[in-house]
């Protein structure tokens, strides 16, 4: 068996356990066994931190399905590679929200899952966003450990269920969301004075709460239909407007969550811009709190950066994309009145062309078929004239501070802090 990490001794690999993931075996449906295997862990005498890793079920198609599923449940913790990645990222795209939601299956371990898919998902970005090295064993246990905090601050707060929502909603939001957590969460522990905590606990705490702003900031979008959120391109000003709710519909989810006021704040202001252009009032400048402008940069960037599946746009490197962000538009009049036009829910004249029909049906055709291909080209157009500066949308102050933080590769260390491992 060839493998790219591990000593390869047939059947089983000799590795410090960098080059797996463990997971739950009672989280894995039979039929998905076809794409990845699965390792038992076993330790090595005398040899401390290093293990074999043993390939189980090499085929597992003439086994009866809740045969399997007896087997599988013998084991507390198995183990997949990461060359096997693949097939168990797609395994959690169709799965992980039923699995989040599973009441069947002890809170601990699905918090545990939600942990390990984060922090694999975090170590990815870092090597072929950021092209870091792989984490030292310090930052690896305090990367874990952050995410751990995170999730089991509030996973006892149905905040599981409400990611199970979320992802079973738009896998991508979810993604997107855990590394907005993990953006703040870096940019904080950097930036301590920005935030006038005193000491490493208070600093902890405040770095564990932006990572829960981050992970909480669109699970509002649950809310809207799915239709409307994975709707690639084609978003009419209506649609658009619905998108624009998601930041009340978060806030109105979390409400009984007791979440600190700050994060709340963060989470319902997310979208407004320092000219205020934004959303969901219209703040500008000190009246929007700075978490929200902190939680603002950090979306856009991942936006921009990092997730590659949002309609309109492929990703850009992370330095094209803070020149985008820290770019003055030479066309900020047209880009702002656009903006203004499509947050007020009004027919366009485009919709006249339409009216000299006389099949009624024809008509409702063509007047649908003309508002679609209006609002494309105004998300398009938008896109473009955003791509050339969205200066106006952020405190100048705190972006350059996002830029000096994501310049230096210490920063994702996370090394000031006190997190047990
Ligand atoms: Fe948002
Ligand atoms: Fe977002």
């Amino acid at each position: 068996m060839a493998m790219d990490g591990g000593i390869d001794i047939g059947d089983e690999l000799v590795d410090d356990g960098t080059n797996f993931i463990g997971i739950v075996p009672t989280f894995i449906t039979p039929n998905y066994l076809t794409l990845f295997r699965l390792y038992e862990k076993i330790e090595l005498a005398g040899e401390k931190g290093v293990y074999r890793f043993r390939c189980l079920f090499k085929d597992t198609t003439s086994i009866p399905d809740t045969t399997l599923v007896r087997m599988l449940s013998a084991w507390d913790c198995l183990y997949i590679h990461k060359q096997d990645m693949g097939g168990y990222d797609r395994y959690l795209k169709e799965n992980l929200h039923i699995i989040l939601a599973s009441e069947g299956i002890e809170i601990d371990k699905r918090a545990m899952l939600f942990t390990e898919i984060c922090f694999e998902m975090i170590q990815g970005v870092m090597k072929n966003n950021f092209g870091l090295p792989k984490p030292g064993a310090e930052t690896y246990g305090k990367l874990k450990a952050l995410m751990s905090e995170a999730i089991g601050g509030v996973s006892e707060l149905n905040f599981l269920k409400g990611l199970a929502t979320l992802i079973g909603h738009d896998y991508e939001s979810c993604t997107h969301s855990i590394r907005v957590g993990w953006l703040m969460a870096i940019f904080v522990n950097a930036n301590p004075d920005l935030f006038g905590v005193s000491g490493k606990s208070g600093l902890e705490k405040l770095v564990v709460e932006v990572a829960v702003m981050g992970f909480l900031h669109d699970i509002g979008k649950s809310k809207i239909p799915s239709h409307i959120i994975n709707k690639k391109g084609r978003l009419s000003n209506t649609e658009y407007v619905a998108i624009q709710a998601h930041t009340a519909y978060s806030v109105g989810l979390l409400f009984d969550l007791n979440l600190p006021k700050h994060v709340m704040e963060g989470i319902l202001y997310h979208h407004e811009n320092e000219d205020g252009s934004g959303y969901p009032c219209g703040l500008k400048g000190k009246e929007i709190p700075l978490f929200a402008k902190l939680c603002h940069i950090a979306d856009v960037f991942d936006a921009l950066a990092l997730s590659s599946e949002l309609p309109y746009k492929t990703a850009k490197t992370p330095y094209q994309s803070l020149v985008i962000m820290a770019g003055k538009n030479p066309n900020l009049d047209v880009l702002q009145q656009m903006e203004k036009e499509v947050s007020e829910p009004s027919d366009t004249p485009v919709v006249h062309g339409a009216e000299n029909e006389e099949n009624s049906d024809i008509k409702r055709l063509e007047y649908e078929l003309r508002m679609n291909r209006e609002a494309q080209k105004r998300v398009e157009v938008r896109m473009r004239l955003r791509d050339k500066g969205m200066a106006h949308c952020f405190d100048t102050e705190l972006l350059k501070r996002f830029v000096m933080t994501l310049n230096r590769s210490r920063s994702f260390e996370l090394s000031t802090l006190f997190f047990k491992n």
